[in-house]
This record gives structure tokens, C-alpha cells and sequence, in this order.
């Protein structure tokens, strides 16, 4: 067996899986989120840290055979997140996650020191409040006392796996959501690192994300009770391992993924392509492979929003019941999911989100169904600049909590207008972490292999005629929605 972890915003997520690629135990265990001010959003770095040893050692007791059996552990973590440790390897402030957004000047610092074109050129990217070295600069301004404490910077799976191995890495898929990687060179970028100050000291060193970087420390070994020789791997970013666990491991294949955040994403082989500069351009978790990427903010964080404001009582199947039989268009209802503010398309930190249309004769069931399809919309805008971009989509795989509705997964179908996959494990990330391992440990020869082996596709959902009009015509109106409110 292997175990994939998943290090997500709400939860950490473990995945048991064993040689024919079939999830034999899930443990997932949430934690909270904090949003000290508007637009701020931290963790507790060892809340991360606790749950994920709380969540070995349910494994270890529950399948004592597996724990001689592990042949190892890998992770997917989100994405962006700073965390700042000292000479001793502990933390030193609440991690700055990715949906944190009050990096807006240093992002105007950075494009007003390198320029856009520059910026492009050496990052590949644009420079956002999520990424990394926005909020590097912020705690060196804000925070000096803390910041010349700082020995060196993981992302948020980084650290989990240090305090369970005692080695300090990061990844390439990790590390390119930084702004401070050579994307195509798979280093540390000295012109970046450099024209912003940062000593390149700081960043932890680079590893691939099969590569194994130990075993559990004794301490951990005996607080789960899993064997202290177990092999650990490095894992990747959530999205890259999302994609992993989804089979987008050649040039064509797409994934979209809805979990608190939502990505279209495209594998990409050939180095030297430009985007545009409007959506993302990371390194694979598969070697030497890359992938573009758009990102809705607040994607199934709109949906769980509304759940807690609106009905805490209801589980998220009571809460989605009724929403089949209500029509595209709730009624009349449009929502747009900028709560947080949003990345792709409009790269606007301050945007907020609009119900518009509301009427006396709306019900729950309409304002779900509009937060399900505004989530959508604001994915379609990733796809389209995906197409033309030149990309071609075929059809698209999705995961996470949105394929847990099909009315969802139709919907998906009918505004994308391209086929939905439906895999049996919705777990891209957890699933994706897994493959690592295995890959790591050996088992197949290739990640695509291993891939091949563990994935099962469960359903596909083709998009209708008719719906798709209706949904194009509301589309139309969605985009509107955005410079009216902006
Ligand atoms: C990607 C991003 C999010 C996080 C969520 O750029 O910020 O998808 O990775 O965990």
C-alpha cells in the first residue's frame, strides 16, 4: 500500500491505496481558517502538522497489516502558502495562504520594478497577491522583527513532511507558484531573487516530486505507529498532483478541479509557449512537463459560504437537493463567486461577489443552483482563454467535491461544451500523491504508467444541444456582470 496525503485548505485528506490502484481507506481531518482581517487568510502551520499525524495514526490502527506494508507516503499540498521557519526549522508566523490578498502593493512593486514584459519573461507568470513572493516582501516590510529571523521558506506540504522526516525540500510544482523559479531552467531564478532582494539562502532546495527524501523520524514512527523505515516522497502541488491523479499526462488532456478553489488546467510539453500572460504557467509534477492553469478563488468556497451563512444545519446533499429541478438560469438568479476577489480572468484582488436578479419567488434551491453555475461560468473563462491560446479540448476530467453532484457534472458538460469525465475516486490530489509513491517506490516503470494502472473511469457526461444555448445566452450576461460591478 501507499498513502497519498492530501494537504488541503479545509481538510487534510488521506489516501490508502493498494497495488491495483483501489483507495482501501480514507481519513480526512479539517482545521480551521483564519481571516484576521478582510482579504487575510492564515493557518496554523502545526495544525497541519497535528492532523496529518492524527490521520497516520488512524490508519495504522485500523489497518495494522498496512503498516507493515506501506512502501511509502507521498503529498499534494495547497499551493502558494508562506511559511516562514527560523535557524531550528520552527515556524515563525501563521502561514499566508494562497486566497490571502493583501499583497496588492507588493504585486504593483513588483511589476513597477521589473515591468510586465520583463516579469513575463523571467517568471512566466503574472504576479498575483496568492503567490509567494508578494508575501515574502509583505512580512519584510510589515513584519522586520520577524523576518530577519528567517532562516528559510516551505510551502505548506514542505513543512508537513519536514516535521515528519526531519528533511527540508520542496518540489518544482511547488516551487513554481513562488515567482521565484526559473520555470523552464528548474532553478531558483537569480535575476528574480535578485531584483527583489531575496537572498537565494531562503529557498529550500529542489527536488523532483517522485523523489524520496527519507524516512519518519522515531518520534513520529512511534506516535502513529507506522515503521520508521517507511519512505517518503516528496509530493507536489495540489494542482499538479489533481492532474496526476487524473491521467493529464500528455499534450490534449484537461482537468477541471472544484474544490475550494477551482482550476481548468492543460498539460503543456513544449517549453517556450507564451499564454498571453493570463493564466498560470507551472512546472508538471511529472518530470520535465509543464501545465497552464486558470483559477476561480472561491469555487467550492462559494458553495460552503452560502451552506454555513444561509444553512448550517444542512449537510451539503440536503443543501443541493431540489437544485436538479430547478432550470438553467435559476430562475432569473446570477451569481458571480467573488467572494475573495478573483485571479482568472481579472487578476482583481478587490472584486466582490454579486447575486443579481433576485426576486420574492426565488428559493434556496434557485440562489444553490446560481452558485453552482457562477462557479462554472467563472471556469469557462479559464477554458476560453485555454482556446485561444490555440489549445484544443477534447473533453475534460473533472474532480473534487463538484463531481459529487451530477447535476453538476452535467452542468459542467453543457457550459464547457465538451464531454465531462467522471473517474471513480474523486480525489485527484490524494489519488495523484499516491501515484507518486508508488512510482517512487517503484512499482511501474513511469508515472504515466502508474497512472494508467490506478485510474478508473466511472461515467461521462455529454453536453446537451439545447442547454448549452441556454447556458451560451447566460454566459453572455455572466461576463457583463464584471465590469458593471468592477
Ligand atoms: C492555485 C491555487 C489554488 C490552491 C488551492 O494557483 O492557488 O488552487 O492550490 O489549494
Amino acid at each position: 500500500h501507499v498513502i497519498g496525503v492530501d494537504l488541503g485548505t479545509s481538510a487534510v485528506k488521506l489516501l490508502v491505496v493498494n497495488e491495483t490502484g483501489e483507495v482501501v481507506m480514507e481519513v480526512s481531518k479539517s482545521y480551521p481558517l483564519s481571516h484576521p482581517k478582510s482579504g487575510w487568510s492564515e493557518q496554523d502551520p502545526n495544525d497541519w502538522v497535528r492532523e496529518t499525524i492524527a490521520g497516520l495514526s488512524e490508519v495504522a490502527a485500523a489497518l495494522p497489516q498496512a503498516t507493515t506494508q506501506i512502501e511509502g507516503i507521498s503529498f499534494s499540498g495547497q499551493m502558494h502558502g508562506l511559511v516562514l521557519l527560523d535557524e531550528q526549522n520552527e515556524v515563525l508566523r501563521p502561514a499566508i495562504l494562497w486566497n490571502d490578498t493583501r499583497t496588492s502593493p507588493q504585486c504593483k512593486a513588483i511589476y513597477e520594478k521589473l515591468g510586465a514584459e520583463r516579469l513575463q519573461q523571467l517568471a512566466k507568470n503574472p504576479a498575483l497577491e496568492g503567490f509567494t513572493l508578494p508575501k515574502l516582501m509583505w512580512v519584510r516590510e510589515h513584519e522586520p522583527e520577524v523576518f530577519t529571523k528567517a532562516a528559510k521558506f516551505v510551502l505548506p506540504k514542505d513543512y508537513v513532511r519536514l516535521k515528519l522526516t526531519g528533511a527540508l525540500h520542496t518540489d518544482y510544482s511547488d516551487a513554481a507558484g513562488t515567482l521565484l523559479l526559473d520555470i523552464e531552467g528548474r532553478t531558483w531564478s537569480e535575476p528574480l531573487c535578485s531584483a527583489f532582494g531575496i537572498d537565494p539562502l531562503i529557498c529550500p532546495p529542489l527536488v523532483e516530486s517522485h523523489a524520496c527524501v527519507g524516512q519518519l523520524t522515531e518520534d513520529i514512527a512511534l506516535a502513529t505507529g507506522l515503521p520508521r523505515q517507511t519512505p517518503v516522497f516528496a509530493g507536489g502541488a495540489d494542482n499538479a498532483c489533481g492532474a496526476v491523479g487524473a491521467g493529464i499526462l500528455e499534450d490534449g488532456k484537461t482537468l477541471a478541479s472544484i474544490g475550494t478553489s477551482g482550476v481548468m488546467l492543460s498539460y503543456q510539453e513544449e517549453k517556450g509557449k507564451t499564454f498571453g500572460g493570463g493564466v498560470h504557467y507551472f512546472n508538471h509534477a511529472a518530470e520535465d512537463a509543464f501545465y497552464t492553469m486558470g483559477v476561480t478563488l472561491a469555487a467550492g468556497y462559494s458553495l460552503s459560504w452560502f451552506k454555513q451563512t444561509f444553512a448550517p444545519e444542512e449537510t451539503f446533499p440536503q443543501l443541493l437537493e431540489g437544485v436538479a429541478e430547478v432550470p438553467p438560469g435559476a430562475n432569473g438568479l446570477l451569481f458571480t463567486p467573488y467572494l475573495a476577489g478573483e485571479r482568472t480572468p481579472h487578476a482583481d484582488a478587490t472584486i466582490r461577489a454579486s447575486f443579481i436578479g433576485a426576486d420574492s419567488s426565488h428559493t434556496k434551491a434557485d440562489f444553490t443552483r446560481a452558485i453552482l453555475e457562477g462557479i462554472t461560468f467563472s471556469l469557462r473563462e479559464s477554458l476560453d482563454l485555454f482556446r485561444e491560446q490555440g489549445k484544443t479540448i477534447e473533453r475534460i476530467v473533472s474532480i473534487g467535491g463538484g463531481v459529487k453532484s451530477e447535476t453538476w457534472l452535467q452542468m459542467q458538460a453543457d457550459i464547457f461544451q465538451t464531454p465531462i469525465v467522471k473517474q471513480t475516486s474523486e480525489q485527484g490530489p490524494g489519488m495523484g500523491a499516491a501515484i507518486l509513491a508508488a512510482y517512487g517506490a517503484g512499482w511501474f516503470g513511469s508515472l504515466k504508467e502508474c497512472a494508467e494502472a490506478f485510474i478508473k473511469q466511472d461515467a461521462v457526461f455529454e453536453p446537451d444541444c439545447n442547454r448549452a444555448k441556454t447556458y451560451e445566452t447566460l454566459y453572455e450576461l455572466y461576463k457583463q456582470v464584471y465590469p458593471a460591478t468592477a
